[in-house]
């Protein structure tokens, strides 16, 4: 996709579509009004009509009557004074679903009616070029080779800003064009299904990925993981065909800081397919645990992209891939391993597998330098009861740490809640036999996954649960169903504040 960055009027601009953002109740006045006029009365009839709502992320396809462009489309924006980033990423690509199955090889996009944004048309420009690559996202076409409802692909991306400075607004679109390639690409190697994606196969994709960004990496089998005591992860990968893979990804050198001082290490949980294990779960709804691997293609996407936007930036990623399936060489329900960090830890659930995975993992990452973790997770059912799909829960220690990361995801324009790490439930994860359980009861359970994890890393550490936000059961006007690619791009915010 091609980004041009054009001061004209949106009256002037020559595309396929023209995409018109209205916020509040739209007012035929100033250069709305002119559109409208200039358009030959489009607009207005449009409204008049009842088909223009600016309901956020509603859509309207209509002719372009007198216009340079062909069509138009008008996209909903809701309340000016609610106007965020989230949501400005969110109106370019309803515009771009909207045309799904349509032809069109180049889009205009009016930013102008946006520009109240904090931050200003730069700012817009970034999220709506992102926004415009997101929602060319589709699923659907990983295996199927025609699909019909697709969005078009996107030869030309126009950004029309009268009187903008075009070259910091070329620069800042840019820059949402590769974040949005980035979540694109976590979402596709999230959905594809486990027959398709092992660990092997993940470890294998994220050597392409090395390769082409010219990032160090390292994968560790099984051997090696049992040499080195990896008894958590191994007691997951061990019931499975499919060998585990503990996959380690670095760009900059090992241990090295950055321009905050610190050695950051991102952690994915990378399981390619969730059976519960011997404590099997329920066969509704079981397909959907081929995406519990989402945190760890999150994690290999968010480095690559840190690569192309600042190669060289200190970081770590981390992405322990396995399978956790029922078998004659399963974990059972009441085995007692030794995590890496020696903790001996009663595995009382083998489907609270997640958390096991993730702790050798941070340890790992801690021995390879990093100062400060940040671990993504489809950890628990009980995030998306607590914050359903749009909210993903977070939870971090020390707060300052937190709240550093959560100044990331505002850049981003990504949505969390923190959870509690309430410390007078921690003698409800000790173990009879053992130093801690895996799994405890229902009561408290979310606030009960943080601090198993909290017992397995000693530096500044958050975690994101995306269990309930990781992908969509149903599209939404600005998604398809399927991976939402959600902390993608508070990774990379995060990574890049310590670029130098
Ligand atoms: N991968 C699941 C969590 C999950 C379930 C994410 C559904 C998205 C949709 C995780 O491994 C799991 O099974 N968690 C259990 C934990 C319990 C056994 C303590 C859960 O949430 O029920
Ligand atoms: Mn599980
Ligand atoms: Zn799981």
């Amino acid at each position: 996709m091609q980004l041009r960055v054009v001061t004209d009027q949106p009256w002037d601009v020559r595309a396929d579509v023209l995409a018109i953002p209205v916020l509040d109740e739209p007012v035929f006045e100033g250069p709305l009004g002119e559109l409208d006029k200039r358009s030959g009365g489009e607009l207005k009839a449009l409204a008049d009509f009842g088909e223009l709502s600016t309901k956020r992320f509603s859509t309207a396809l209509a002719s372009a009557g007198e216009l340079k462009a062909a069509r138009l489309v008008v996209v909903g924006g809701g309340e000016a004074e609610k106007l965020d980033r989230e949501t400005v990423v969110r109106i370019a690509a309803s515009v771009e679903r909207r045309l799904g199955g349509r032809k069109a090889a180049s889009l205009a996009v009016w930013l102008t009616p946006l520009g109240v944004l904090e931050g200003g048309l730069e700012r817009v420009a970034e999220l709506v070029a992102r926004g415009v690559v997101e929602g060319t996202f589709d699923p659907q076409q990983i295996y199927r080779e025609k699909v019909e409802t697709a969005p078009p692909a996107i030869e030309e991306l126009i950004l029309v800003a009268p009187d903008a400075d075009k070259g910091a607004l070329t620069k800042a679109a840019e820059r949402g064009q590769i974040l949005g390639e980035g979540a694109n690409l976590a979402r596709t190697l999230a959905n594809r299904s486990a027959n398709d994606v092992s660990p092997e196969v993940l470890a294998d994709e994220a050597g392409t990925l090395a390769r082409k960004h010219d990032l160090w990496i390292e994968v560790i089998g099984p051997d090696r993981a049992t040499e080195l005591g990896m008894g958590m992860f191994m007691a997951v990968g061990q019931g499975s065909d499919n060998p585990p893979r503990m996959i380690l990804l670095r760009s900059g050198k090992e241990g090295q800081r950055d321009a905050r001082d610190r050695h950051l290490a991102i952690v994915g949980k990378g399981v390619c397919f969730d059976s519960g294990g011997i404590s099997i779960k329920p066969s509704e709804r079981m397909e959907e645990m081929k995406m519990d691997k989402t945190g760890a293609c999150t994690v290999i996407a968010a480095i690559a992209t840190v690569a192309r936007l600042a190669p060289g930036t200190p970081l770590l990623a981390v992405a322990p891939a396995v399978e956790n399936m029922p078998g004659a060489h399963s974990t059972r329900p009441g085995d007692v391993v030794r995590a890496l960090n020696k903790k001996w830890v009663d595995i009382t659930n083998t489907d609270a597998e997640g958390r096991l995975i993730l702790g050798d993992a941070m340890t790992y990452a801690e021995r390879l330098g990093a100062t400060h973790l940040v671990d993504v997770a489809t950890l628990t059912g009980a995030v998306s009861r607590a914050f359903g799909h749009l909210v993903t829960g977070a939870f971090g220690t020390p707060q300052p740490w937190y709240d550093e990361v959560m100044q990331a995801a505002d850049r981003a324009g990504e949505r969390y809640w923190q959870v509690p790490l309430v410390d007078e439930y921690m003698p409800e994860l000790e173990s009879w036999y053992g130093d801690l359980v895996n799994s405890g009861t229902a009561e408290g359970s979310l606030v009960k996954s943080g601090l198993f994890l909290r017992e397995f890393r000693t530096v500044p550490w958050v975690h994101l649960d995306i269990g309930g936000s990781a992908y969509f059961r149903k599209a939404a006007p600005y998604a398809a169903r399927g991976a939402t690619g959600v902390t993608h791009a508070t990774l990379v915010e995060l990574a890049l504040a310590g670029a130098s």
